[in-house]
């Protein structure tokens, strides 16, 4: 028997990149891979780009001078390693990978990850192979849209796609050219997943997508199902416990998403709605079709629905044209939701995106003016929230065990890390802890079953997680 070829996958940008990195080792498995997490005696690396800001884009360049050190020593020793470039910059600039980067030996778009092996087959044939097929149309719709393959489960939170792409064409983003049109999948395909993972120990789903709440796949009824029905139909499946979705966009924010956020305990009330800035103006500059005060009323509906709802958000600062008048409104608007956290970037002008044309560039030093300006109040919202966690007794997932020995870690309901002393028991289970203090973005607690009050007793049993024990 041929010892197994180790592979390495290092992925960069959004969710969709680990989940896809995840597909990869799966599809890869049965032609004998296993995953290392050193790239170094890996025979087998691939760079899972991100191509949405100049930053990241470039992160190839120099992480590929790096792996052609790391072959040509292997090469000297006989051993061969093979390099792939996948994700949005493998299908944004392909052909110009192939050009620059001799070391690259196959380029996949995130599209074509199911022809893997067949693409590292050319490549041992051909010396290289690049996945130029990419059948897309003059739209941007895929022609012959691939069935994305389910994940297996890896502990007790998965990530499960229902959508790909997106049909919005904000003015300053790749991901409509990277990623396509938008694509739903049928209900029952999901149902199929989600049932898969949660027999398989997964307790708690994440539902993924470049644009989740424009999810409308077909339901066994034949109709198309909005993301609250979807939501509504998975907290039923046995074993799930916490439900997420992410990315939102505000644009789409249906009655069912917020009723399923009233009617659902399995939903996690923590919502990620980037609104990128707080000027009308430049809210239409960007094309993303609605106002500030649109974003307000959707955060009014969320909270009116469910009362602990937190919310995170995306900004970009400095897009062509943004004066200090409309720096401040997105300042005012930040100061008036509070956010539980929020991330915030300067404007990388893409190539092919409209804005990359615009012509009133905000000046550099500016722009970092700015962003120091809004991460410093964003961050100051975040540690205010974590702080309000002190003293409180929430609800814990348990997913593994910390690096402190003895200790276990788990997440809130807000996502924040919650760290306790117990055994590996309690993986899998969700369970009242009692948070003493916060070290950096950390909670750490007891849990609280001993010494639970009457009420936290109460809350506690009313969770379905605790009748499930992992
Ligand atoms: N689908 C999501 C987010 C996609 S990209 C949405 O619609 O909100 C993640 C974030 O990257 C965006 O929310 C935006 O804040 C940021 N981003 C995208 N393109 C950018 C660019 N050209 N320059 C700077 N930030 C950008
Ligand atoms: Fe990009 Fe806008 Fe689509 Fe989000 S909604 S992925 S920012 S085009
Ligand atoms: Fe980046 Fe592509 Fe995701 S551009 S953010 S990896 S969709």
């Amino acid at each position: 028997m041929s010892a197994p070829r180790k592979l390495h996958i290092k992925s960069y940008g959004c969710q969709m990149n680990v989940y896809d990195a995840q597909r990869m080792v799966d599809t890869l498995a049965p032609e004998g891979f296993v995953e290392t997490a050193n790239a170094d005696d890996a025979d087998l690396v691939i760079l899972n780009t991100c191509h949405i800001r100049e930053k990241a884009s470039e992160k190839v360049y120099s992480e590929l001078g790096r792996l052609r050190e790391a072959k040509d020593l292997a090469a000297q020793s006989g051993r061969t390693v093979t390099i792939a470039v996948a994700g949005c910059v493998a299908q944004a600039e392909g052909q110009e990978i192939i050009r620059r980067a001799p070391v690259v030996d196959v380029v996949v778009g995130p599209q074509s990850y199911h022809h893997l092996p067949q693409l590292l087959a050319r490549a041992e044939r051909q010396g290289r192979a690049l996945d130029t097929e990419f059948p897309l149309d003059d739209k941007f719709n895929f022609l012959a849209p691939p069935k994305p393959a389910a994940i297996r489960a890896r502990g007790v939170s998965s990530f499960v796609t229902v959508q790909e792409g997106c049909d919005k064409f904000c003015t300053f983003c790749v991901v409509p050219y990277t990623r396509g049109t938008e694509v739903s999948r049928p209900v029952a395909r999901i149902v199929d997943d989600v049932k898969r993972l949660a027999d398989n120990g997964v307790r708690e789903i994440t539902l993924i997508g470049q644009n989740v709440n424009a999810f409308h796949g077909d339901g066994p009824d034949g109709k198309p199902w909005p993301l609250g029905k979807l939501l509504h139909h998975l907290a039923e499946i046995p074993g799930i416990v916490r439900l997420r979705y992410s990315t939102s966009h505000p644009r789409d924010v249906e009655d069912s998403l917020i009723d399923a956020h009233r009617d659902l305990p399995a939903l996690m009330p923590f919502v990620h709605l980037p609104v990128q800035s707080g000027s009308d103006r430049i809210l239409a500059a960007m094309n993303r079709k609605h106002t500030a005060d649109d974003y307000r009323r959707i955060i009014d509906r969320f909270r009116a629905a469910c009362e602990d709802i937190a919310f995170s958000s995306d900004f970009i600062v400095g897009f062509p044209g943004e004066s200090d008048q409309d720096f401040a409104a997105t300042l005012a608007l930040v100061a008036q939701i509070g956010y539980a956290g929020a991330y915030s970037f300067k404007y990388s002008p893409r190539p092919g995106t409209p804005a990359a044309d615009m012509q009133e560039m905000v000046a550099t030093a500016v722009m970092d003016e700015r962003l120091a300006r809004l991460q410093e109040l964003i961050d100051s919202q975040q540690s205010a929230f974590n702080k309000a966690t002190i003293g409180k007794t929430v609800d814990v997932l348990f997913e593994r065990p910390a690096r402190n020995p003895g200790q276990i870690v788990g997440r809130t309901a807000y996502l924040q890390p919650a760290h306790v002393m117990a055994g590996p028991d309690i993986i899998g289970q969700v369970l009242p802890v009692k948070i003493d203090s916060l070290e950096r973005y950390s909670l750490l607690g007891a849990l609280a079953t001993s010494a639970a009050s009457s009420a936290e007793i109460r809350s506690a049993t009313a969770s379905p997680a605790m009748t499930t024990g992992a």
